[in-house]
């Protein structure tokens, strides 16, 4: 498995950086560059700093890191939206996207850090991590505290149920683009039409802005916030390195923990909170899950989040779904709608291993019994563990690395026989189609 996850990663590889996989994102992304340099960290450590320095050699000047940093190589047509549509360039000439990603790029600087002390690395990246959070709290902070997203794919989980709501409010209906994702894959597996032509009129709209103006979606999402605030507690250790004070990191990761907690959760999960309307739309979304990974959130908070992650998404069993599989919009092979991610389940385990051991380590033996069952697929069918979306998937391959090289693989065989047992309990309705427990 380990052999297989290296393969996977040299053969992604493109000289700085990786691609997430060959045909279906042949160009650099940059939340998937901050996982597999968590990965490389494990065994190519000067990977891990190169696909870091490589991303951000795209920062534009506002300091925002582009979703997509593209490859001039890369024929015109292997991935839409290319650059024809994006029509913006980073100012080292480069083409990029002009939306951005959940900011886990300090923490992958850090933990790089971990894996081979160099302080050089870091005294380089971390002025360019801050120009990224200075970026959130100029252009994307609202009056509560809290940064906001502005398309879908800015989320990292673009077809989540929990958008829905929020997507119907875009009517227009752009004609004249081919997808090129469901040449690679089942349209089953990735989003409707209908989605794509809501992307494409919210990009296109942010675009003719000049990458300025929110438009219809406008969205605090507990993922995206609780990244910033990891990015700042990772940003503190960083600076402590480097020699600088910890202590406007800190204060600011405590700041994003507390506006989450006072605007974002209801209860028993974070959920997002829509800009333009100013309020939750509730959901089952397992990034409700991830604040857990905050160090200043409250002890009888997170220990609700888990009894929630429990009860609505058996975490016991190892595989955690990306959305209830209790809740109707549920599906368990559809991009984003309930199949288990292995960046989502490794940000969930960041969040649980100090908290509660006993509860990270069947999430660490869930990521490698996907694995082994189905190999680096980009998801997971949560009942079956049935592998769905592309193959040879890099951020599959690298956080494999980083559980192995911290979990050690033993957990492995002992957890194959009971996983999607809990789940198949939480089923209300008919809406899996494959019911089969693992
Ligand atoms: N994740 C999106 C896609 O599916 C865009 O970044 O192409």
């Amino acid at each position: 498995m380990l052999r297989d996850a290296i393969r996977v990663l040299v053969a992604n590889w493109d000289g700085s950086y990786t691609v997430p996989s060959r045909r279906l994102y042949p160009h650099q992304w940059s939340w998937d560059s901050a996982f597999i340099a968590i990965g490389h960290a494990r065994w190519a450590p000067r990977r891990a700093r190169s696909e870091l320095l490589s991303l951000f050699g795209a920062q534009w000047r506002d300091g925002r890191v582009p979703h997509i940093v593209f490859n001039p190589k890369v024929p015109d047509g292997a991935y839409f939206p290319g650059p024809d549509f994006w029509q913006t360039r980073a100012p080292s000439g480069t083409a990029t996207s002009g939306i951005i990603q959940p900011p886990v790029h300090a923490l992958a600087a850090w933990k790089t850090h971990l894996a081979e002390p160099d302080p050089a690395f870091l005294r380089r990246i971390y002025p360019r991590l801050v120009a990224q959070q200075e970026f959130l709290r100029t252009a994307r902070r609202s009056p509560e505290g809290l940064i906001s997203i502005v398309h879908p794919w800015e989320s990292g989980m673009d077809n989540s149920p929990a958008w829905d709501l929020p997507l119907q409010g875009v009517q227009e209906r752009p004609t004249g683009f081919v997808r090129r994702d469901i040449d690679t894959v089942n349209a089953e597996e990735r989003p409707t039409d209908r989605d794509y032509e809501r992307y494409v009129a919210l990009a296109k709209a942010y675009r003719d802005s000049g990458y300025r103006r929110p438009g219809a979606f406008h969205i605090e999402d507990p993922l995206f916030n609780t990244a910033y605030g990891v990015a700042e507690q990772a940003l503190a250790k960083i600076a402590e390195v480097c020699g600088l004070d910890p202590e406007p990191h800190e204060r600011e990761a405590a700041a994003i923990s507390a506006a989450m907690v006072e605007h974002l959760y209801d209860g028993d999960l974070f959920q997002s909170r829509d800009v333009n309307t100013g309020h939750l739309i509730h959901s089952a979304s397992a990034a409700g899950l991830t604040p857990l990974m905050l160090t200043a959130l409250p002890g009888e908070i997170a220990d609700t989040l888990i009894a929630t992650a429990l009860d609505r998404f058996a975490l016991k069993d190892g595989v955690l779904p990306s959305f209830s599989p209790s809740a109707p919009e549920f599906d368990s092979v559809r991009y984003w709608r309930g199949p288990s991610w292995i960046n989502l389940c490794w940000l969930v385990w960041q969040g649980l291993k100090d908290r509660r051991p006993d509860l990270a380590g069947p999430l660490a033996d869930g990521m490698l019994t996907m694995v082994a069952r189905s190999g680096f697929r980009e998801y997971f069918d949560p009942f079956t563990l049935r592998g769905h979306g592309c193959w040879d998937f890099s951020w599959s391959a690298a956080l494999l690395l980083d559980v192995v090289a911290e979990h050690g693989l033993d957990g492995l065989a002992a957890a194959g026989g009971e996983v999607g047992e809990e789940l198949g309990g939480l089923v209300k309705a008919d809406h899996v189609s494959d019911q089969v427990p693992a």
